[in-house]
């Protein structure tokens, strides 16, 4: 189970005109956790939902920054930020994961859409602190929209920043395909926003022949279903470790079934987007459904299941629990 914290809300304010920024500083006054950029947090809402916010701003010990957009399909953890959460409320957190870190010290290609500035934008006053060097391309829709957009526009020494507005013709459609450059073998392209950004993102990279390993994306978005819960065939999970089996019917997740069989299950967003239930599997193919792993970890020989989501193309999973 990942470490919590008990922190406070320290403050509130509004970053371009549909996001909210939020301090959170410790309810001890202790430091908190270091982080590194990428790393996300899970904030668990009073109305009892679990979100998670990627950590955004400079690394401080003695507070958190989060960004959250005001969405309009809100499954309730954006509209209880925006209508409900104020200065001095208590929260519960957990401690920083990190599952989209900077993978060396290289030239980094930032590609934001929307809210996806947040995990980028910590790299990028990382790189620009450290010397590294960096260009970050932000795409949103109105220039009105942008979050951070007074610091992004200070002028910076390692690097450059650019950010486009697809309401004066400048949208990541006409754009994507001339600012990616044919790849230097050592550059890494971290991309983070909308699903349908990211895949274009992706795409035009591949075109252009970067390695699917040299580009890396975080999304936290929902898994959309590909299949009704009438496609889904049952299969039986397996504990490695005592042998025990239960079948995993259309209607349930193999986490829902672990649990009503006394298995603990490290839960946590329960749509495929943070890693908290990933899980070895040692027999059968895997089904994944989750976006929190790439395209590699999902074809490589060691795999990983996410229990909250993913299914089996195989009559049974045996998993390393
Ligand atoms: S609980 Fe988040 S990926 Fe499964």
């Amino acid at each position: 189970m990942n470490e919590m914290l008990n922190v406070v809300v320290d403050g509130l304010w509004c970053q371009g005109d549909r996001s909210l920024a939020v301090r959170l500083v410790s309810a001890s006054g202790e430091a908190l956790p270091d982080w590194e950029p990428g790393a996300h947090i899970d904030l668990h809402l009073p109305c009892g939902l679990i979100r998670q916010y990627s950590l955004t701003g400079e690394n401080r010990a003695d507070s958190y920054l989060i960004c959250v957009a005001q969405e309009s399909a809100s499954r309730g953890g954006s509209r209880y930020i925006h209508q409900t959460l104020r200065p001095g409320q208590k929260l519960l957190i957990s401690a920083p994961r990190n599952l989209f870190a900077l993978r060396d010290d290289g030239p980094v290609l930032l590609l934001a859409a929307g809210i996806g500035i947040t995990p980028l934008y910590a790299m990028l006053l990382q790189r620009e602190a450290t010397g590294r060097p960096f260009v970050l391309h932000y795409f949103v829709k109105r220039r009105e929209e942008a979050a951070f957009l007074r610091e992004l526009s200070r002028p910076l020494s390692h690097g450059i920043c650019v950010v486009h507005c697809s309401a004066e013709g400048d949208s990541p459609r006409q754009t994507l395909e001339t600012i990616l450059s044919t790849p230097d073998g050592e550059e890494r392209i971290y991309t983070c926003g909308p699903v349908g950004f990211m895949t274009a993102v992706r795409d035009a990279a591949v075109k252009k022949g970067w390695p699917q390993t040299h580009i890396h994306s975080e999304a936290f978005a929902p898994v959309t279903p590909t299949s009704t819960p009438q496609d889904e065939a049952t299969f039986t999970i397996t504990l490695a470790s005592s042998g025990e089996k239960w079948p995993v019917p259309a209607n349930k997740s193999i986490a829902q079934v672990l649990q009503e069989n006394g298995v603990a299950v490290p839960l946590s967003c329960e749509m495929g987007i943070c890693g908290a239930c990933l899980t070895p599997v040692l027999g059968g193919v895997v089904d994944h459904r989750d976006t929190v792993q790439s395209a590699v970890e999902k074809s490589a020989a060691a795999q990983h299941v996410a229990l909250c989501c993913s299914r089996s193309h195989s009559g049974e999973l045996v998993i390393d629990l």
